[in-house]
């Protein structure tokens, strides 16, 4: 896709990795329509990208209001013309031990990481069927491919995103539709992670966020696809985790990462 004079849906975009996407796509021509619940955070990014001649309109939108979404989807079509780009970014996660999650809890993180994004998608596939011409890009996580103890809902959802566009790529194969989905691992400097205030296992190391636009773009570029944004090479281990669940069990513990997620435990 040539992204020059595109329009993107940036989900996400008021704070963390999302204004990295924003700008990034900006800078390679596109303009951004930022949407998170934060007004004030997504004027922040619109300033941002505006400092560097870009166009950014902000959306305040909670998109855990799932049964608002088409409408919403329609207005943003009304109100700024064809969106070409959706990046399903907005993620929360919370560290609790399983069974001191509310019903709530869990609703909330599954709505806002895997409904969300599948209803986005859903508003918007028809409008870029009939434009013959669309990409859905998904931020899902390595803990989509592992399951992360304290942590499982969170994983729950960014597999089931992962699967999702594992299914999707191979059902609009032969369409002009491009579906990927993006896994990153620990990021620095910005985001849910680096907010957590721990360290990173020193064996998996972290990224910094632009290393996770420049995955999206490169996605954009490249068409549907599946990328891993860590600091080493990690598909071995995925792949050994498919044979053996203790062996990768045992690895994942040896890196520190249960441990790491029960300290993220909040009060
Ligand atoms: N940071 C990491 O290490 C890491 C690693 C792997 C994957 N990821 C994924 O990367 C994506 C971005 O994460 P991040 O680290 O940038 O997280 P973040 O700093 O916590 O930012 C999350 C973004 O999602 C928005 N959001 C949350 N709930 C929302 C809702 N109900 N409606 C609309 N927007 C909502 C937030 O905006 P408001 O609060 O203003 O609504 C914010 O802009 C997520 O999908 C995350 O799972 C992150």
């Amino acid at each position: 896709m040539d992204l020059k004079g595109k329009t993107a849906i940036v989900t996400g975009a008021s704070r963390g990795i999302g204004p990295y996407i924003a700008k990034t796509l900006v800078e390679n021509g596109m303009s951004i329509i930022a949407v998170a619940r934060s007004a004030e955070g997504l004027q922040s990014t619109q300033a941002e990208i505006e400092n560097i001649g870009g166009t950014c309109v902000v959306e305040p939108f909670d998109l855990s209001n799932i049964n608002s979404i088409e409408t919403f989807i329609n207005e943003i079509y009304q109100k700024h013309g064809p969106i070409h780009v959706l990046v399903n970014n907005a993620g929360v996660e919370q560290y609790q031990h399983f069974d001191m999650l509310s019903q709530e809890d869990i609703t909330s993180i599954l709505k806002t990481n895997l409904r969300a994004p599948l209803e986005l998608s859903r508003s918007i596939l028809p409008k870029f069927i009939e434009q013959k011409s669309g990409h859905i890009i998904n931020i899902s996580s390595l803990a989509g491919k592992k399951g992360v103890a304290y942590n499982s809902i969170y994983s729950a959802s960014k597999a089931g995103l992962l699967m999702w566009a594992d299914g999707m790529r191979q059902e609009y194969k032969d369409s002009p539709i491009d579906i990927s989905v993006i896994c990153p691992g620990f990021i620095s400097e910005a985001g849910m992670f680096y907010d957590g205030h721990v360290d990173p296992p020193l064996l998996l190391g972290s990224s910094h966020p632009q290393k996770v636009a420049n995955a999206v773009l490169k996605a954009l570029k490249k068409g549907s696809c599946e990328l891993i944004v860590n600091s080493g090479p990690i598909r071995p281990l995925l792949a050994l985790g498919q044979i053996s669940w203790k062996l990768a069990d045992k690895i994942v513990r040896w890196f520190g990462v249960p441990a790491l997620s029960r300290k993220r435990i909040s009060a």
